[in-house]
């Protein structure tokens, strides 16, 4: 399951994503926003961040106008590794090296076809683990120091 969340500036752009994911046959579960409304990033970040940090969804896309602000309010869930991503090599390597697990575009970045290149790319990409591994927990180890968690 796919936990997916967008603020307003891309909530049209979340809808064509949820259509190709439907014509995929990817699960998904919509976190907001659910209309054109102004409202505020972190609210989507915060709510797709805890589903996947939770273990409720596998892994999360997230939406804004860039893709920052909504990936900023995402890292700050324990366990988050969001990353924004505006090519398909970055988006690949983001999930090889880094096993991010929030992909973030910019719906005022992004074309929608590049749009659906990229979630195909990072959908598929798999950790590789090994020294990758060793990098990321260094950094769940950032992390669990300034939450105080160690
Ligand atoms: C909303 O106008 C815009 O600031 C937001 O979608 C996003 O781009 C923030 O990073």
């Amino acid at each position: 399951m796919i936990a997916i969340g967008s603020d307003h500036a891309a909530f049209q752009f979340k809808e064509d994503i949820k259509a190709y994911l439907d014509a995929k046959g990817i699960k998904y579960q919509d976190f907001g926003c659910f209309s054109k409304d102004r409202t505020d990033y972190p609210i989507y970040g915060e709510k797709v961040a805890n589903a996947v940090a939770s273990g409720e969804c596998e892994r999360g896309l997230l939406f804004c106008g860039t893709g920052v602000g909504i990936s900023l309010a995402a890292n700050k869930v324990p366990g988050i590794r969001a990353v924004v991503c505006t090519d398909c090599y970055s988006a690949a390597l983001s999930r090889r090296h880094n096993d991010a697990n929030i992909l973030a575009l910019g719906a005022r970045v992004v074309g929608i076809d590049l749009a659906k290149m990229i979630i195909d790319t990072w959908l598929n990409a798999e950790f590789e683990g090994g020294r990758h591994a060793d990098r990321v927990a260094m950094i769940s180890a950032i992390e669990a120091k300034h939450c105080g968690n160690s």
